[in-house]
């Protein structure tokens, strides 16, 4: 069910800032209930802040929550993306420097760390910082005192440190590239942000929020998506998170078609069966791979005959030597369309529904 009606849409989109709505940001799965609470503990403390999780998890939205219900709200909030900014500048970046430091280094340069001086400072993608900008950050963290390059002194801040990383840490202590003592101190809470796959019951409510959305930012009008589609969407297993279904939704507001988004969706399984996705950390079953990799052929091989047969589905069941009923069982289990949506849907006058017999061609 969408989280909101229609008619409280235009609020919806009206208490858009930066970010989205925390209705919207957290839906209503248990993972984000419980991140929730966890991030609503954790903001007025001043610790350290460790957000982990995939990419496209909304690690930054997050991050700029919690500096949003902070304390130190009103003070700044102070971003470093860390592999953004070459290795060598990055300490004058981090840490500042002083008149004649280096060369070239003709006046004095507060760094950002300096500037988020009572707010926060975020660290993102922690783990690509070298060795020693690590230890330099451990005597931040330990007692809130930095140098600038080529300082005398050190200077004294009060900042508080949210890091991101969508790497898994504990790996790189163990491979020896980060400071397991500076782990310790980052991590003194936790936040894990779950994969889209695993809060689906979320992703009806932010396909409805970012349809308004592009449409009021675009001014275009796109329909809601079809059930069949939504139900494509909430099987897909998205491993460029929110991120990728935004984006989809996105292009889906331009270009006003839902064949964008089904080929689109048949594009990336395609890729991905050629190129299976296996976790070499873990135990690997290769039973349930080789039945996922069999699931992914038959799907490929029922969509080409029903391609093939301009979606005839009693045709495409004779080429494929199965029972009518049992092609709308596979069909529908393979997370496929039921038919193909050949109409551009903002053709569709406002209040007629799709039906799903005149479309598809049997
Ligand atoms: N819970 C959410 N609700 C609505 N939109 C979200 C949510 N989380 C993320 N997004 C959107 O998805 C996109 C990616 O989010 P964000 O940049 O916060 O992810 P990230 O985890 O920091 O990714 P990366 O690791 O690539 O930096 C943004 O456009 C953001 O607005
Ligand atoms: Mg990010």
């Amino acid at each position: 069910m969408p989280m909101q009606t229609t008619n409280s849409l235009s609020s919806l989109v009206q208490s858009l800032g930066e970010f989205p709505p925390e209705q919207v940001i957290f839906g209503k799965s248990e993972a984000m209930q419980a991140l929730r609470n966890r991030m609503d503990k954790v903001a007025s403390a001043n610790v350290p802040v460790l957000i982990q999780g995939e990419s496209g998890t909304g690690k930054d939205i997050i991050a700029r929550l919690i500096h949003g219900q902070s304390p130190w709200k009103s003070g700044p909030f102070v971003k470093v993306n860390c592999p953004a900014i070459p290795g060598t500048l990055l300490e004058s970046e981090l840490f500042g420097y002083e008149k004649g430091a280096f060369t070239g280094a003709y006046g004095t340069k507060p760094g950002r760390v300096e500037m988020a001086h009572r707010g926060t400072l975020f660290l993102d993608e922690i783990s690509e910082l070298d060795l020693a900008l690590q230890s330099k950050l451990l005597q931040l963290l330990q007692d809130g005192q930095f140098c600038r390059i080529g300082a005398q002194e050190d200077k004294k801040v009060e900042v508080r440190v949210v890091c991101a990383t969508n790497r898994k840490l504990e790996d790189e202590i163990e491979n020896g590239t980060f400071r397991q003592d500076l782990f310790y101190r980052i991590n003194v809470v936790n936040l894990r942000m779950p994969p889209l796959r695993e809060r689906r019951g979320d992703i009806e409510g932010l396909v409805h929020y970012f349809l308004e959305y592009y449409n009021h930012k675009y001014n275009c009008k796109a329909r809601p998506l079809s059930s069949e589609l939504t139900a494509v969407l909430q099987k897909y297993h998205w491993p460029g998170n929110i991120r990728e279904l935004e984006n989809l939704m996105k292009r889906y507001v331009i270009l006003g078609s839902e064949d964008v988004i089904s080929n689109d969706l048949i594009a990336r399984g395609e890729q991905e069966f050629i190129n299976p996705e296996i976790n070499l950390d873990g135990p690997i079953s290769l039973k349930k791979v080789t039945r996922q990799a069999t699931r992914e052929l038959e799907r490929k091989i029922i969509l080409k005959v029903l391609q093939a047969h301009h979606w005839n589905r009693k045709q495409a069941a004779r080429a494929l030597s199965i029972s009518y009923r049992a092609l709308l069982y596979k069909i529908r289990d393979a997370g496929l369309p039921p038919n193909r949506v050949s109409r551009r849907h903002s053709e569709i006058p406002v209040g007629e529904t799709v039906p799903s017999e005149a479309v598809a061609a049997d």
